[in-house]
């Protein structure tokens, strides 16, 4: 192949941006199993989360005593934050690798001695290492361990069937949401009509459920409110009055208000949760 076609095939591989082509795989890593003592249930608080917080306001407070050139400000928080750095390997001894310890002391002594130009050469080693675990672990430590389950969630209806799972109730749902579609569609009003009725039951029984994680109603009110309640009811208005094109996209409009926001915040975290722990 001629040079130029070579360099051009080349100049677009690396240009394109986007996902990874597709089948290519991607790798995740697991955090450590000890990350767990620093999450509920196991603690009574997200200590490491709270840890993770810490070093970021020290490693700001760093930063910017360092622009201001105040030696005490620097050596007040250069120390608090090589305590808190040395904190990760003694929670998560599996990490021990990951972390620069012998920056952390450099950076402690450089700002022991105020010099601000070692200080801030530690600091960029530091937030290299920062940056290397988070692209490795961040999102699976937050699926893991700070998004809830839903699969076993149990949701009460009023039907002889009495409690019934989410993933039921879901599948409910869709059902009703797809007949009300295909009836719409081929124009057999009772039938849309009253799989809509269905339908806002079913979302009553679902509005029940947003309390056993939810302490306010405010989320609740957000998918499930008013303004669901009046778009659900303008959908019936005009199934009986055979406006079946109004009627048709006013149903996306509620799928898309109702269902598509609520999964967007509750069901990829779900899935990706269930996905790395498929034996519980
Ligand atoms: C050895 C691994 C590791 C190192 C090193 C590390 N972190 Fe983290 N950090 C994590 C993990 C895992 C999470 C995800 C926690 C979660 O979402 O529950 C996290 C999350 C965070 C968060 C919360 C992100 C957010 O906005 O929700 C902050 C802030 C943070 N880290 C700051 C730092 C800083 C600053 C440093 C370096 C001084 C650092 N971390 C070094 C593993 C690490
Ligand atoms: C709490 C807010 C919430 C609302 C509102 C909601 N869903 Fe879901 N949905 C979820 C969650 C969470 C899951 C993941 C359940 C699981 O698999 O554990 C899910 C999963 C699903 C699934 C996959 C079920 C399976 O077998 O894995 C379908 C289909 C679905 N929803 C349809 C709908 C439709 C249609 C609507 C609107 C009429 C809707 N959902 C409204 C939260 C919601
Ligand atoms: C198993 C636990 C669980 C259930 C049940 C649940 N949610 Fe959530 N929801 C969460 C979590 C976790 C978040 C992430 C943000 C947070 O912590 O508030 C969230 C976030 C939200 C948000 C965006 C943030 C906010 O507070 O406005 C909305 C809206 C919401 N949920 C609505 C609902 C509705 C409506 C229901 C019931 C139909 C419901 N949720 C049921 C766990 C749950």
């Amino acid at each position: 192949m001629h040079q130029p076609i070579l360099l051009l095939i080349l100049f677009l591989l690396l240009s394109t941006p986007g996902p990874a082509p597709a089948g290519e795989e991607r790798t995740l890593k697991m955090p450590p199993a000890s990350l767990a003592k620093w999450y509920k249930p196991v603690n009574k608080r997200q200590v490491w989360l709270h840890t993770m917080f810490r070093l970021r306001r020290q490693m700001q407070a760093v930063e910017e005593y360092v622009l201001l050139k105040d030696a005490a400000g620097v050596k007040k928080w250069g120390r608090r934050l090589a305590e808190s750095y040395r904190r990760i390997p003694e929670m998560v001894p599996e990490w021990r690798d990951e972390v620069e310890l012998g920056w952390a002391d450099r950076l402690e002594a450089a700002a022991l001695k105020g010099n601000f130009k070692g200080v801030a050469r530690a600091w960029k080693k530091l937030e290299n290492s920062c940056d290397a675990c988070h692209d490795d672990f961040r999102p699976l430590a937050a699926a893991l361990y700070r998004a809830p389950e839903y699969s076993k969630l149990k949701v009460m209806t009023e039907e002889a069937a009495g409690e019934i799972t989410y993933p039921e109730l879901m599948n409910r749902l869709t059902r009703l949401v797809n007949r009300i579609k295909i009836a719409i569609e081929d124009g057999r009003l009772p039938v849309a009509g009253q799989a809509l009725k269905r339908l806002g039951k079913q979302l009553g029984y679902l509005g029940e459920s947003c309390g056993q994680c939810h302490r306010d109603n405010i989320p609740r009110e957000r998918i499930l409110g008013g303004p669901t309640r009046r778009l659900l009811k303008k959908l019936g208005a005009s199934i009986r009055n055979n406006e079946l094109k109004e009627a048709g996209k006013l149903l996306g409009k509620a799928a898309v208000a109702v269902c598509a926001r609520c999964h967007g915040v509750h069901r990829t975290l779900g899935d990706l949760k269930e996905f790395l722990t498929p034996l519980r």
